[in-house]
């Protein structure tokens, strides 16, 4: 929690992200410039991944996604490999009666077949654990590729037979590993780095995309507090002109949703 001293975040509730997803980036520079190895860089990533665990906790940014391990990260060095799964299994067994105790909801979005059978049961022990629970959800995209996962979900939908004329965005949006869960708000990508590399690339067709320079084992409260106070000052159009810029003229949607972008249930986009 924090401490009387500490910076304060001064952006009411209803300003902040309700989904933030995060492109933890920078660990091998973070060790490199302390001449440690890579894997170094990575374990110091799990502790700021667990002080942006606290953070949105007391932000109260009930929503969380964390890219931990692309389909990409294959290509990596075996060690580093089996680094970054050791690391995750022991977050999972030295964090979760924490986590599970704080009302955090763990995820996994991405494919487990490939994974060792021992983490992928501690990862499915972990999302029955806390299936429960509703303060934070901690989507962990761990094998994880969003064109791979686009493919799949219209692979189900053609193995479920629905018909292409009953095919909107709601069919593909449920049929997503982040189904039933509101699209990122905001992404962050730490270590300058300017990139979405295949990640959540249908869910975050609005989202606002906050850059920093910041290597990921540096971050923490304080950087999450910039990055909610950089969102709560932008103007989230969804398409759309600012609003009563040249008065109250209705805006084609509202005249004939239809016409207007592609209509999703009750929103219409642009
Ligand atoms: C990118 O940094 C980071 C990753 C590929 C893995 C992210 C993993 C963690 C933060 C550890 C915590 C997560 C788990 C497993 C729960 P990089 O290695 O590409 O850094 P660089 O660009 O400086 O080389």
């Amino acid at each position: 929690m924090a401490d009387s001293s500490e910076r304060k975040l001064d952006v009411e509730v209803a300003r902040r992200p309700r989904h933030i997803a995060v492109i933890m980036d920078g660990n091998g520079r973070w060790a490199k410039a302390r001449g440690l190895p890579r894997l170094a860089g990575h374990r110091a990533g799990t502790q700021a991944l667990r002080r942006v665990i606290e953070a949105c906790i007391e932000f109260e940014v009930p929503y969380l996604t964390i890219y931990a391990f692309s389909t990409e990260n294959w290509k990596r060095p075996a060690h580093e490999v089996r680094g970054l799964m050791f690391l995750l299994e022991e977050v999972i067994e030295r964090q979760l009666d924490e986590l599970d105790g704080a009302g955090v909801r763990i995820r996994h979005i991405g494919w487990l077949d490939q994974v060792p059978r021992h983490l992928q049961q501690a990862i499915q022990g972990a999302v029955e654990r806390t299936a429960g629970n509703r303060r934070l959800t901690l989507s962990v995209a761990f094998n994880y590729g969003a064109r791979a996962e686009i493919v799949r979900a219209v692979r189900r939908i053609v193995a479920e037979g629905i018909p292409a004329e009953a095919i909107d965005e709601a069919t593909i949006e449920a049929h997503l590993e982040t189904a039933g869960m509101p699209d990122p708000d905001m992404v962050i990508r730490t270590s300058g780095e300017l990139r979405l590399s295949n990640y959540l690339l249908w869910q975050v067709a609005y989202a606002e995309i906050y850059p920093t320079e910041v290597l990921w084992p540096d971050f923490g409260r304080e950087s999450l507090i910039d990055a909610i106070e950089s969102y709560a000052g932008r103007e989230r159009r969804f398409g759309a002109r600012p609003a009563l810029e040249d008065g109250n003229e209705p805006s084609a949607a509202s005249a004939d949703p239809q016409s207007a972008g592609t209509t999703l249930g009750d929103r219409s986009y642009r």
